[in-house]
């Protein structure tokens, strides 16, 4: 079986449906239940026996202990974590805490588990870190794509705890051997992504006929993939991944977060016109930037078609669709992630801007 953490969150609780669905091993669910963990997600899992759900800290060295003993998988995949760039701008603490302690304790505890395996248990085990390519830190426009030698310059409390995460999974890789595997991928997109991050907050905001908030002027880019294409290379470098390597993750989309906005605009008068026959993209207002906002991270995925065979499966205009169309399908997951702690964020976070509907 497999030990995920953050298994309740966006990509962890795709991986988690997707590896239930494609395999019949076992899966132990390791999650705090953050605001951004969500049981909800695994719904369709409540009865099943191949899905074993912990609600825990990865910091928290004697449970991961006891789970790894009781458990014995044969690879943890790392998803937890403080994920949200804005939140880690108003709060950096906990993002110290999970992302930089977090991982090593659970990285402590892994050792432990890993270093009393049999040596085929030993050459069978991975420990799989799911990291960002915001680590890089940020492009000119015309500057190449990252690869995995490019230097680490992270600008966000967010991208430096991760980075930071990065470099422990590497020397404990380098000093102790344990046979770690790391991806840094672009930004996902797709079902159960809690709406604080740009797409499914402009898909709901736009519903509910309020502003889309575009940072700046709205010519930052990033590089998307769809959330089910960011599980499938997960799954192929954990299969297929030289031990020690890094392996960077990206959908070749490239694009300007205003052409992102547009386009989720358009695809929504298209599926869920308005009752006034306006176009949504009437409601984009103009806020305040992000202090120290990325100008451009792009990824150059070569590494991963080249020596593992991977490639995303859908383009941004599929993937986004798709997106578009899961959120109109799913109400009710809408209805209760919108409640109550979410809406102080948006106060904090959007509050005076939002309420003006100010333009810069
Ligand atoms: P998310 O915020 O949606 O989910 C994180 C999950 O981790 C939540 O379920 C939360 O409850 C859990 N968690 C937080 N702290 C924990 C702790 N101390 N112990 C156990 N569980 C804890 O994040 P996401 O978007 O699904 O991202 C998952 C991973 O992928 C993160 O490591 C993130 O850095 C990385 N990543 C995300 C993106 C993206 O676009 N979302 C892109 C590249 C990499
Ligand atoms: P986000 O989804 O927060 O991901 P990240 O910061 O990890 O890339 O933001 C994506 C881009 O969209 C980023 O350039 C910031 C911008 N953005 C807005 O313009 N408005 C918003 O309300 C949000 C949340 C993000």
């Amino acid at each position: 079986m497999i030990l995920v953490t953050g298994g309740a969150g966006f990509i962890g609780s795709n991986f988690v449906l997707d590896w239930i669905a494609q395999s019949d091993e076992p899966v132990i669910n390791l999650d705090v239940l953050t605001y951004a963990g969500n049981r909800e997600n695994l719904a369709t899992l409540d009865n099943n026996p191949r899905h074993v759900f912990v609600q825990g800290d990865i910091g928290d060295s004697e449970l991961v202990a006891r789970l790894l003993a009781e458990h014995q998988p044969r690879a943890v995949i790392n998803f937890a974590a403080e994920s949200h760039v804005d939140r880690s701008i108003h709060g950096p603490e906990d993002f110290i805490q999970t992302n930089i302690v977090g991982t090593f304790r659970l990285l402590e505890a892994v050792r432990a588990y890993y270093g009393q395996l049999p040596e085929s248990g030993k050459n069978a085990f991975r420990f799989l870190h799911v990291s960002t390519d915001e680590v890089y830190g940020s492009l000119t426009k015309d500057a190449p794509a990252f690869t995995e030698s490019h230097r680490y310059e992270p600008n966000s409390p967010y991208s430096a705890s991760k980075a930071a995460s990065d470099h422990l999974v590497r020397a404990y890789h380098h000093t102790y051997g344990l046979p770690v595997l790391t991806t840094n991928c672009s930004n996902n997109y797709g079902p159960y992504h809690f709406p604080e991050k740009l797409i499914p907050l402009c898909i709901l905001n736009a519903l509910a006929g309020k502003p889309l908030p575009i940072y700046g002027d709205g010519q930052q880019i990033r590089d998307w993939l769809y959330v089910k294409d960011h599980c499938s290379a997960i799954r192929r470098v954990l299969e297929a991944g030289r031990l020690g390597e890094v392996y960077n993750v990206g959908g070749w989309n490239e694009m300007p977060n205003l052409d992102v906005v547009h386009t989720l605009c358009a695809i929504l008068d298209e599926l869920s016109p308005r009752a006034d026959g306006q176009p949504y993209k009437t409601q984009i207002t103009y806020v305040t930037d992000r202090p120290g906002h990325d100008r451009r991270y792009a990824i150059d995925a070569s590494k991963l078609e080249r020596e593992l065979g991977w490639k995303p499966a859908e383009t941004f205009a599929t993937g986004i669709r798709k997106t578009v169309q899961w959120y109109l399908d799913n109400q009710p997951w809408v209805s209760n992630v919108t409640s109550g702690a979410y809406r102080d964020w948006l106060g904090k976070q959007y509050g005076t801007n939002e309420a003006r509907g100010e333009k810069q």
